[in-house]
């Protein structure tokens, strides 16, 4: 292996101030080190990882490495009192490992959710230059100087800043002269290099690579999550299966039902059926077009479109059909996934479907960029579709995934 990824997890989480050392902490249900493992587990380069714990959670440490990462990738030592400390023991470790390591990542576990793209971008960044690489964001507040009190002695320029992630990646033989070499008080590993003489490059950072610190940053964390959907699913067997990383076609299914409102316009598979009774609803009712959000999002593994599209969010108040699906299609393709094709069934007395039953398909396919299929059927006077109270549609849904991750050519703000 000629990768060699440092995971320092041993601080204690002081300002984070929960009962467990940080890492130890669940990010809706997973812990800090587990995330940031899996992100490395996605890495299509094969790589030596050593998790840098506290002493007091080395059992659980390595529990979560042999959970995430394939046997005989990862190790667990323990750290020291201050990072730079822990970074040495991580380092250390690597050189024992005896592996032909060329290059080496070190990665806060604090920063749980970076994307696997990101550290691809520090390895590839890394062997082009041989610099240190250290993923930054532009600066967006104004940052100040003060006279150490409550007096501001100057303003920065703001396009001169930027702020800096990990994992931060080194050519691992001058590393480890640099860290052998360097003083203590080093809070980042760029400066221990770039104090031996060496130069340090960015690569574009990520939002979703800030460091968790306070209570504050682990919620910002767990709503970046749910939206881009980053929290891991296991399968039985304890391996990912979630949206980024489970199998190449996935399906799903959605079903709408909505009451006839005599007194709206009736809107259905995204048109408008003139001198027809309406559907209730927050929005204007459209069951086919909700029915395929549905169908969308569960083959996506992204939740649904209740939780995605809240009855609050003023966007989709009367919101049409379409601005649902082409709300979904941006969540899908965010999360790495194209509609491959969708089938709907709908069950209503009215309005008569099958003269338009063409326009629909043609109007949803152009919406999805993929084949729409809709049938349409009455349920013989049964049930409250029988009475005409109202219509239910079905759809199921078919998307494949369109790369491993979807940000690995361009930065996510
Ligand atoms: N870290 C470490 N060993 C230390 C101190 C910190 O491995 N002696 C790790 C932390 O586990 C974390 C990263 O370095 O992943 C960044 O540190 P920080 O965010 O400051 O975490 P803590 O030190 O745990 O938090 P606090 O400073 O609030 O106690
Ligand atoms: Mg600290």
């Amino acid at each position: 292996m000629r990768l060699g990824i440092v995971v320092v997890a041993a601080g204690s989480g002081t300002r984070l101030g929960a009962s467990e050392p940080k890492a130890f902490v669940a990010l809706r249900g997973v812990t800090l080190l587990e995330h940031a493992l899996t992100a490395i587990a996605r890495l299509d380069e094969e790589a030596r990882v050593v998790v840098v714990a506290p002493s007091i959670r080395l059992d659980a440490a390595r529990d979560i490495v042999d959970r995430v990462l394939a046997p005989g990738y990862g190790s667990v030592v323990p750290g020291g009192a201050e990072r730079q400390d822990s970074v040495a023991a991580g380092i250390a470790a690597l050189a024992e490992s005896g592996e032909p390591i060329d290059t080496v990542l070190i990665h806060d576990a604090a920063r749980a959710l970076t994307p696997t793209a990101v550290f691809a971008r520090v390895v590839a960044r890394v062997r082009d230059t041989s610099a240190g690489v250290i993923p930054a964001l532009p600066m967006v507040d104004t940052v100040a100087t003060t006279d150490g009190g409550d007096a501001i002695t100057g303003v920065a320029d703001r396009s001169r800043l930027a702020v800096l992630q990990t994992p931060q990646g080194f050519p691992f033989a001058a590393y480890r002269e640099a860290i052998a070499a360097a003083e203590a008080g080093h809070t980042d590993d760029t400066s221990v290099f770039a104090a031996a003489g060496h130069p340090v490059v960015t690569v574009a950072g990520d939002e979703a690579a800030l460091k968790i610190t306070t209570p504050w940053d682990l919620r910002r964390a767990e709503l970046i999550a749910d939206e881009r959907a980053l929290v891991p699913v296991r399968d039985a067997g304890g391996r990912d299966a979630s949206a980024t990383g489970g199998p190449a076609l996935r399906t799903g299914v959605g079903i709408d039902v909505h009451a006839y409102d005599e007194t709206a316009e009736c809107w259905l598979g995204g048109l408008f059926w003139p001198n027809e009774a309406g559907l209730a609803g927050h929005s204007d009712g459209d069951a086919i077009s909700h029915a395929i959000c549905d169908a969308l999002l569960s083959a996506a593994g992204l939740g649904d479109i209740g939780s995605r599209f809240g009855v609050d969010d003023p966007r989709f108040a009367d919101a049409r059909g379409e601005v649902f699906l082409t709300a979904t299609l941006a969540l899908l393709a965010d999360a790495g996934f194209r509609v491959e094709n969708v089938a709907v069934q709908l069950v209503a007395a009215r309005p008569r479907f099958a003269p338009r039953r063409v326009e629909v398909e043609q109007h949803l396919s152009a919406i999805l960029g993929a084949p729409v299929s809709v049938a349409a059927t009455t349920s013989d006077g049964l049930g409250f579709t029988g009475r005409a109270e109202g219509v239910t549609a079905i759809a199921t849904a078919l998307v494949s995934r369109t790369a491993a991750d979807p940000s690995a050519d361009e930065p996510r703000r």
